[in-house]
């Protein structure tokens, strides 16, 4: 299955790409993950991606694609993935079907998880992360059962840097501008599910299971 999650900030891609990845057995690839952990280890690329994220701004395209097209080209690819974040410009869209399409390959499907933006801002800001397997809890919604613990590791929870109100607008605002054209992208492809994020996260991943059919 070779897949996409597409959505603005807060609309559980995170939450439902861990589900979907343990259901169909495949890779989760994660931009956003993927630049948090360059942050993390200090490396180059982290601090040029740092510079962006904290003012809920975009990576530049030419330093996301070369990551991905690398990512893609990895063995564990080879029987489908799970992007998540990726693509965001319209300018990345195209680079990915070039990518898939030298590599003999192409997308199935593009889901589009829909909320409507009063309640990302609540997601965003109450949201809690595993320090250690990045897990995303929230502070009233998907609460831990110990505080401040992940329920799956034993982690510490914590809140990232974007996502304090002010830069979560901002990220909501770029995505209006530079990433929702790509639902008419893939739309126009007719490869589009679009699908209802505001239910129960369990509801949310229910729908998402139809919409793929529910072989690997
Ligand atoms: P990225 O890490 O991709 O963040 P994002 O797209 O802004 O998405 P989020 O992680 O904020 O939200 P999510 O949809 O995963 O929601 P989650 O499941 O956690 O990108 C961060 C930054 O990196 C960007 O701003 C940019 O600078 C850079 N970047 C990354 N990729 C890039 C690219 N391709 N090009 C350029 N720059 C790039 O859920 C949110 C909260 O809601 C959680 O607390 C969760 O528990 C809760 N929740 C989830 N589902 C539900 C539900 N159904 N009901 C109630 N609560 C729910
Ligand atoms: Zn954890």
């Amino acid at each position: 299955m070779r897949l996409i999650l597409l959505g603005p900030p807060g609309a559980g891609k995170g939450t439902q790409a861990s589900k979907i990845i343990q259901k169909y057995d495949i890779p989760h690839i994660s931009t956003g993950d993927i630049f948090r952990k360059n942050i993390k280890e200090g490396t180059e690329l982290g601090k040029k991606a740092k510079e962006y994220m904290d003012k809920g701004l975009l990576v530049p395209d030419e330093l996301v694609v070369a990551i991905v097209e690398d990512r893609l080209k990895e063995k564990d690819c080879n029987n489908g993935f799970l992007l998540d974040g990726f693509p965001r410009t319209v300018n990345q869209a195209e680079a990915l079907d070039k990518v898939l399409s030298n590599m003999n390959t192409a997308l199935e499907k593009v889901i589009n998880i829909e909320v409507d933006k009063e309640k990302l801002i609540e997601r965003a800001v109450g949201r809690r992360i595993c320090r250690d397997c990045g897990l995303a809890y929230h502070i009233k919604f998907n609460k831990p059962e110990i505080e401040n613990k992940c329920d799956s590791c034993g982690g510490d929870l914590y809140q990232r840097d974007d996502d304090k109100e002010e830069t979560v607008s901002k990220r909501i605002e770029v995505y209006l501008n530079e990433t929702a054209p790509l639902i008419d992208y893939y739309s126009d492809k007719g490869i589009i599910e679009n699908i209802n994020g505001q239910q129960h996260i369990d509801k949310v991943f229910e729908e998402i299971v139809l919409a793929l059919g529910s072989e690997k």
